[in-house]
């Protein structure tokens, strides 16, 4: 099976995505997590995608696609299938996509779009830290001002792109690019919806439905 969750900045992916991930056992794929490590480790990728992220814009087509075609080729993700978290968020990225898959024979066999309230949005970014270490996302409004993961014990940071102005800029190219993949996937016909504005675990129950009755 490989599902997609599409979503404005904020809506909660992450979040879910540690959920489907232990229950469903597919592949976490996350274009912001890899980019993130390339700017970490300083690699050539990551001193370019720095420069788009801190602004709030999207890192070039073609060089997310070619990170994306390289992972999902390999044997676990053939094997388990791959939940993609962030990517795709251009049509562009959607047609790249769907043509690797089908090299492989595969599809995309769901696609679940995350609906939250823009007015939510702000303060859940503003709000959030993430563990270094294992990537455990948390919110200071309902966990308190970790230091230190509660997982893993590794240490909590804020994100640098989770600024009010960089997540405004965040938003916009959301509304500009990403939400077109919406008219796109429901033509296709993968297209699912579930109410984002709900507790973490009502939104899992609304997704982890849907993948239940196609897996
Ligand atoms: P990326 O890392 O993908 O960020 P994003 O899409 O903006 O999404 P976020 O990670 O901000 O939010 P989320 O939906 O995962 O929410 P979370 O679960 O953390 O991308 C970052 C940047 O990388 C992009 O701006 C771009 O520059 C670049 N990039 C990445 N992929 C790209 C691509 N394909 N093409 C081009 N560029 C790309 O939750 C947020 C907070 O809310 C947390 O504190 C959480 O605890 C809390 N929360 C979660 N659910 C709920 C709930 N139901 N109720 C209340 N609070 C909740």
């Amino acid at each position: 099976m490989n599902v997609m969750l599409l979503g404005a900045p904020g809506a909660g992916k992450g979040t879910q995505a540690a959920r489907i991930v232990e229950e469903f056992g597919l592949v976490h794929l996350s274009t912001g997590d890899i980019l993130r490590k390339a700017v970490a480790d300083g690699t050539p990728l990551g001193i370019e995608a720095k420069r788009h992220m801190d602004a709030g814009g999207l890192v070039p087509d073609e060089v997310v696609i070619g990170l994306v075609q390289e992972r999902i080729t390999q044997p676990d993700a053939l094997e388990h299938g791959v939940l993609f978290d962030g990517f795709p968020r251009t049509i562009p990225q959607a047609e790249a996509l769907g043509a690797a898959l089908a090299e492989s024979g595969l599809a995309l066999d769901a696609v679940v779009s995350v609906d939250v309230d823009p007015e939510a949005i702000v303060t859940r970014i503003t709000s959030r830290r993430q563990c270094r270490a294992c990537g455990a996302i948390f919110n200071v409004v309902t966990d308190g001002d970790l230091e230190t993961c509660t997982q893993c014990g590794g240490e909590v940071y804020q994100r640098d792109d989770d600024t009010e102005a960089t997540v405004r800029k965040r938003l916009e190219a959301y509304q500009a690019q990403t939400s077109k993949l919406i008219p796109y996937y429901s033509e296709h016909g993968t297209l699912h919806t579930v109410d984002g504005n709900q507790a973490p675990a009502d939104v899992y129950a609304a997704i982890a439905d849907i993948l239940r009755a196609i897996g």
